[in-house]
């Protein structure tokens, strides 16, 4: 794809943004975390001014346990959508004009809580950002708005677990203290340099809501907590280029090598509706130069947010180094789209000498073919994990139910349980997305059930006990041979989203189970494989969650999700799913497909959820052999009210 220059004001609008001198920089330097005045703009709403001022009132230091002290004094929700004026789109979607807000009670609140997914105390999170593995701790920093449960006042949150499944949380990492971050410390990346140096780049929102780059730093690298943050004095270290405008120049990556010894990052924006990812150049993370041309560019794609770029191993088992490049090795760009709000993914080569990436397959370029995750998961980022040489994928799931429910609750917004993200050697053409292995450790009671067969039309219950809210589900199904001859092409314009769900019945689907269900079914959750087949007997699996019946609450989204899912010859369909209360995570074929569904049942909650096997093809059996295990809670408590290490 040949896309316009952006360094060229020949073809493009002459706009282009001047930094501010170095005005604000006399008290720059200091570490971030302890820094207590709040630089707010006029930009800023009176609402947060007051919310702000409440909040340094209570807390005399950054550092102390923010989200109890707080806890009993949030503000008032804010009722102006947010989002827009600060340079990017409202990040929650709202209550539908017109639709009454459904009675919650704290009963059903409390039970949406999970249990073994990352979440901040209360309040609201959205994008991972700068995960990294240092000196023994996994560290993760976060979007976080310690004033409320709705999107705002973006400040780094920050946590650290030995395993990415037990975490301990710490104190906020960087604030909005400079005028370059006044309108939020927004995403970021980390790098590693091979001295062991560790540098993070963020995009800050300035007093006048321009989108830069800045640099920050441990204040005490031999601190494995990371506990307290340097920004460079000379922020910001990038500005929009000209032809960018200055709300579309955000996310920096992880940077990785050249064989020259310069590192490189890329940066995400737009042009016109054409989804670019900028390339720059540096030695020092302070001075940068911007490539020629892009990365990549996707005509009709919008703004792409959160970028990602890193390489995949074509012959082996473990992840890559970011900067790892050369033959064996494929490299997948990410982009988070601000038009839809999924995350898109591609296959393809780079070539070090353009700074150019290419698809392997056009017609499955980034935006045109595979997403992450065909549910809810956003603004994801990946990184390498030198202690175990896997690469693991961070995503942000958001929630689906209406921003009036999230201030009841008073929390909003997950992590998903992180992924372990390989090529597939068998498929050649996607990667595969896997729980983490530690997750395994929360598995406790488990049952299993071998060869059950499921007539068509037909439900069966599960017993699992009564710890129906935390489980993780390992199921293989075959179909029976002989109907798969006898039935003739059907099904061939199936699409999940479009197909009525688990109550349209196909001659080989859906089948599959029921997660999240009442008793009476009034409210349940199928996860299913449906089967198309197309002429000379070709078949085409669908993996698809349909959301419709999941809830009977009238505030919350209930979408028919799903794609394709390749199937190779002498493989059984296979899904694993991981249920914790509102969350459920699912992986078809070893991770080909995945899936996250946010789900708010009225009824099928605690004791009263249950599971099922269902099978609602009308012209074949299924045989289902199935494990399950309860799942443990993880630890995930507060810095300082239990003692570090
Ligand atoms: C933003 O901050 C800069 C540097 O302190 C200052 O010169 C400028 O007046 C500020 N602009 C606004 C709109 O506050
Ligand atoms: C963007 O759109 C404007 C208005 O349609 C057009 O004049 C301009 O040439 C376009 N820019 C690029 C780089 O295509
Ligand atoms: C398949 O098509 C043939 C010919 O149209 C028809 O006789 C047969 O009943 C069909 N089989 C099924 C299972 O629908
Ligand atoms: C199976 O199909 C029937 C008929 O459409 C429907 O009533 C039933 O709810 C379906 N089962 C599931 C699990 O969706």
């Amino acid at each position: 794809m040949v896309v316009p220059n952006p360094s060229s004001s020949a073809i493009l609008p002459s706009y282009s943004y001047s930094s501010l001198p170095d005005a604000a920089d006399s008290d720059a330097g200091a570490p971030a975390n302890r820094r207590r005045v709040l630089l707010l703009s006029g930009l800023v709403t009176i609402v947060t001014l007051v919310a702000s001022a409440t909040y340094i009132g209570l807390v005399s230091r950054w550092d102390s346990e923010l989200p109890e002290a707080i806890k009993h004094q949030r503000p008032p929700p804010l009722t102006l959508p947010r989002g827009v004026a600060e340079g990017v789109s409202t990040k929650s979607h709202g209550l539908r004009l017109g639709v009454a807000s459904f009675p919650w009670t704290n009963r059903m609140l409390t039970w949406q809580r999970t249990s073994f997914h990352f979440q901040p105390k209360i309040n609201w999170m959205n994008d991972p950002n700068g995960p990294l593995y240092y000196k023994g701790w996994y560290h993760f920093f976060y979007q976080y708005n310690p004033e409320g449960a709705v999107w705002g006042n973006i400040v780094w949150g920050h946590s650290v677990s030995t395993d990415l499944i037990h975490w301990r949380h710490l104190p906020i990492a960087m604030t909005y203290d400079q005028w370059y971050d006044s309108n939020g410390v927004w995403t970021g990346s980390a790098t590693l340099l091979p001295n062991g140096d560790l540098v993070m780049l963020y995009t800050g929102s300035t007093n006048q809501t321009v989108q830069v780059q800045n640099l920050a730093y441990p204040a005490d690298p031999s601190d494995p907590l990371l506990i307290d943050w340097v920004k460079y004095p000379k922020n910001p270290v990038l500005v929009p280029p000209p032809g960018i405008d200055i709300h579309d120049f955000r996310d920096p990556t992880t940077a990785w090598l050249t064989s020259e010894g310069k590192w490189r990052i890329t940066i995400g924006s737009k042009i016109n509706k054409t989804g670019i990812s900028l390339v720059y150049e540096t030695m020092d993370f302070k001075n940068f130069e911007l490539l020629e041309g892009v990365l990549h560019a996707v005509p009709g794609t919008g703004m792409w947010e959160c970028v990602d770029f890193y390489p995949v191993s074509t012959s082996g088992e473990n992840g890559l180094d970011t900067s790892m490049k050369g033959s064996g090795v494929k490299h997948v760009v990410k982009a988070s789209f601000d038009d839809d709000r999924n995350d898109y993914y591609s296959l393809g080569t780079y070539d070090e000498e353009t700074a150019v990436w290419h698809p392997d397959d056009p017609k499955l370029d980034v935006g045109l073919g595979l997403r992450y995750d065909y549910g809810k998961f956003y603004a994801s980022k990946t990184f390498f994990d030198v202690e175990k040489k896997r690469r693991v994928l961070w995503g942000w799931i958001p929630e689906t139910d209406s921003e009036l429910a999230d201030i009841q609750k008073g929390w909003a917004s997950l992590q998903a349980v992180p992924r372990t993200v390989v090529f597939d050697r068998k498929t050649g053409s996607n990667v595969l997305q896997w729980p983490v292995v530690e997750v395994e450790k929360l598995r406790t009671k488990s049952w299993q059930f071998s060869n059950v067969v499921v007539q068509p039309g037909s439900v069966l219950p599960l017993d699992v006990g009564k710890k129906t809210s935390q489980l993780d589900i390992m199921a293989e199904f075959e179909l029976d041979q002989e109907a798969l001859n006898r039935v003739n092409e059907t099904d061939e314009m199936f699409s999940c989203s479009t197909a009525g769900g688990a109550a349209n019945r196909g001659a080989l689907g859906p089948f599959g189970l029921l997660v999240l269900a009442d008793e009476s079914l009034s409210e349940q959750t199928p996860i299913y494989f449906y089967v198309a087949k197309g002429a000379e007997g070709k078949l085409k699996t669908f993996f698809c969650a349909d959301e419709s019946r999941s809830s009977k609450a009238t505030d919350v989204m209930k979408p028919i999700y799903g794609s394709t899912v390749p199937v190779l010859k002498g493989e059984k369909f296979s899904m694993r799913i991981l249920v914790d209360h509102s969350i459920v995570e699912s992986f078809a074929q070893r991770g080909r497909t995945c899936i996250t569904s946010r789900i708010y049942p009225t009824k099928a909650i605690y004791e009263d959820a249950k599971i099922f096997l269902f099978n609602n093809a009308t012209e074949a059996n299924i045989i289902a052999s199935l494990k399950i295990w309860q799942m443990d809670s993880a630890y995930i408590h507060s810095y300082p009210t239990e003692l570090i290490m």
